[in-house]
C-alpha cells in the first residue's frame, strides 16, 4: 500500500484539528488519494503524550527529528508566530520536505523567502489554512479564478472582530463585554490586538493580494485601522443611515496600481457583506471573466481550519503519487513572473464619511466645524447632534458626500486641534451600494 508520510510541528488547536481529520477520513481519503496518508511524527514541546488513536506516531519535542527523517514527505508547521516558525519551515525546505502551514503573519512578512526557498529546492507550499479557516479561498484563486484578472477583492477575513461587531449591532453591548465572550468562545488570537487593531485582517489580504495580483504584498503595505473605538453610537447612526458596521479588507486593482486597505466600514444593509454574521468570513472576487464570486465559512476553529490543512497535505501528496511537483505554483503565477506591487496612496482614495467629533456643546461650534470642511471642499450630506446638556461635550455626527482622503485627513486633524473638541473624532469609510 502506498502511503504518504507527514510530520506536524505543534499539536495545539489546528494541528489536532489535522490530526483528527487525517484520522477519522482515513478510508475516504484511501479511496480519493489511492494512498494512505499518515501523521506519522509530531514534534510538541508542550505535549508528553499523545491521545490514543496515535498510538503509531512518533512524538518528539525537537522539530528537527521530522526534517531529518528520511520517511517524511510533508512537514505541516502549526506553530504561529515568526521565530521558530520561519526557521523550521526554511529547515524542512532545505532538507526537501514539502511544508504546509497555516501561518499568515509569517507569510505576510516572510513569504518571499519561504516561497523562493521552496521553488530552489523544487518542493512545494501548502498555505490554504492562512486565510479564511475552513474556506478554499486559496484554491479558489489559484485554480478556479486562474483565467481571471482579478478587479477586486473585499472581505470579511476575521471572525472575532466580526462576531464583536455583530453582538454589538443586535444587543448593544459595548466592545470590551464582547471581546472577552469572543476570547472565551476560542477562536480570538492569542494577542487579539491582531484580531481587532485589523492586523490579522491585512495579514490575510496581503497573501490574496499576492496570489491575485502575482506581486509579493508585504504586511506594511497595507492601511490598517481596527475596530477598537467603535461604539454602540456609532452602530446606532450606521443603522440610520441604513448601513451596518463591518471590519472590511479590500483591494482594488488599477492596472498600474492596486489599493491596500483594511478599516471599519459603514457597508449598505442590502449589501451581501452586510449579512455576514457572528465569527462567519466571506471573501469576494471580481474577476473580468467570471464577474463576482463570494466565498462563505467558517474562518477559524480547531476542525474548520484542519479540513483546509488536509486539503493541501492531500494536494501535495496527489502530485508526489504522480510525480508532479508544482504542477499548480504555490502563488498560481510562475515565480519568475512575480513582482513588486505598487500601492495606491491612501490619501488619493475617495469615498464618502462618517465622523463622529466630540465637541462642547457652545456657540459657533458647529458653524466652525462645517467652515473647516468646506475649506477642504468636503460636502457635508447630513449632520446630526445629540444634545445633552449645555457646554457639555456632545457627539456632532458628519455624513459627507464622496470626499478625498487627504483632504479628510487634513480637516479632522484641525477639528481635533480646536479647543472645543474634547476627544479624537472618529471616523468611518461608507461604502456605497455600487461598489
Ligand atoms: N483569530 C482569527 C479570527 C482566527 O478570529 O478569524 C483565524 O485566523
Amino acid at each position: 500500500m502506498k502511503q504518504i508520510h507527514v510530520g506536524l510541528i505543534g499539536f495545539g488547536t489546528v494541528g489536532s484539528g489535522l490530526a483528527q481529520t487525517l484520522h477519522e477520513q482515513k478510508d475516504r481519503l484511501l479511496r480519493k488519494v489511492g494512498a494512505q496518508v499518515v501523521l506519522s511524527r509530531v514534534a510538541d514541546i508542550n505535549i508528553d503524550a499523545l491521545p490514543e488513536q496515535f498510538s503509531g506516531t512518533i512524538l518528539s519535542k525537537d522539530a528537527g527529528d521530522i526534517f531529518t527523517d528520511p520517511e517524511i514527505d510533508i512537514v505541516v508547521e502549526l506553530i504561529g508566530g515568526m521565530e521558530p516558525a520561519r526557521t523550521f519551515l526554511l529547515e524542512a525546505i532545505k532538507h526537501g520536505k514539502h511544508v504546509v502551514t497555516a501561518n499568515k503573519a509569517l507569510l505576510s512578512i516572510h513569504g518571499k523567502e519561504i516561497f523562493q526557498a521552496a521553488v530552489a529546492n523544487n518542493v512545494e507550499v501548502g498555505f490554504e489554512a492562512s486565510v479564511g479557516g475552513g474556506i478554499p479561498v486559496i484554491k479558489s484563486l489559484k485554480e478556479g479564478l486562474v483565467a481571471n484578472r482579478i478587479e477586486s477583492i473585499m472581505g470579511i477575513m476575521n471572525g472575532t472582530a466580526n462576531y464583536i461587531l455583530t453582538k454589538m449591532t443586535d444587543h448593544g453591548v459595548p466592545f470590551a463585554e464582547v471581546l472577552q465572550d469572543a476570547q472565551e468562545q476560542g477562536f480570538a488570537e492569542a494577542d487579539p490586538t491582531y484580531d481587532v487593531e485589523g492586523i490579522d485582517t491585512a495579514h490575510k489580504l496581503a497573501i490574496l493580494m499576492t496570489i491575485a495580483y502575482g506581486k509579493y504584498v508585504h504586511l506594511n503595505d497595507i492601511h490598517t485601522e481596527g475596530i477598537s473605538n467603535i461604539k454602540p453610537i456609532d452602530i446606532d447612526f450606521a443603522r440610520e443611515f441604513g448601513c451596518r458596521i463591518k471590519l472590511l479588507a479590500i483591494s482594488r486593482n488599477h492596472g498600474s496600481h492596486v489599493e491596500a486597505r483594511v478599516h471599519p466600514t459603514m457597508v449598505p444593509e442590502s449589501h451581501m457583506l452586510a449579512n455576514i454574521n457572528g465569527a462567519y468570513n466571506a471573501i469576494h472576487f471580481t474577476g473580468d471573466t467570471v464577474g463576482n464570486v463570494l466565498l462563505y465559512g467558517l474562518g477559524a476553529g480547531m476542525m474548520p481550519t484542519g479540513s483546509a490543512v488536509a486539503a493541501d497535505v492531500v494536494d501535495i501528496g496527489r502530485n508526489i503519487l504522480c510525480g508532479s511537483v508544482n504542477r499548480v505554483p504555490a502563488l498560481s503565477y510562475l515565480p519568475e513572473n512575480i513582482g513588486i506591487p505598487k500601492i495606491t496612496p491612501m490619501k488619493e482614495l475617495s469615498c464618502a464619511y462618517y465622523f463622529r467629533i466630540t465637541a462642547l456643546d457652545k456657540p459657533g461650534v458647529l458653524s466652525t466645524i462645517s467652515g473647516i470642511f468646506g475649506t477642504h471642499n468636503i460636502s457635508i450630506k447630513s449632520v446630526i447632534q445629540k444634545s445633552r446638556h449645555e457646554y457639555e461635550p456632545v457627539y456632532i455626527v458628519i455624513h459627507t458626500h464622496v470626499a478625498n482622503e487627504e483632504a479628510v485627513q487634513q480637516a479632522i486633524a484641525e477639528i481635533d486641534a480646536l479647543d472645543v473638541c474634547t476627544e479624537a473624532t472618529v471616523k468611518i469609510r461608507i461604502l456605497t451600494t455600487d461598489e
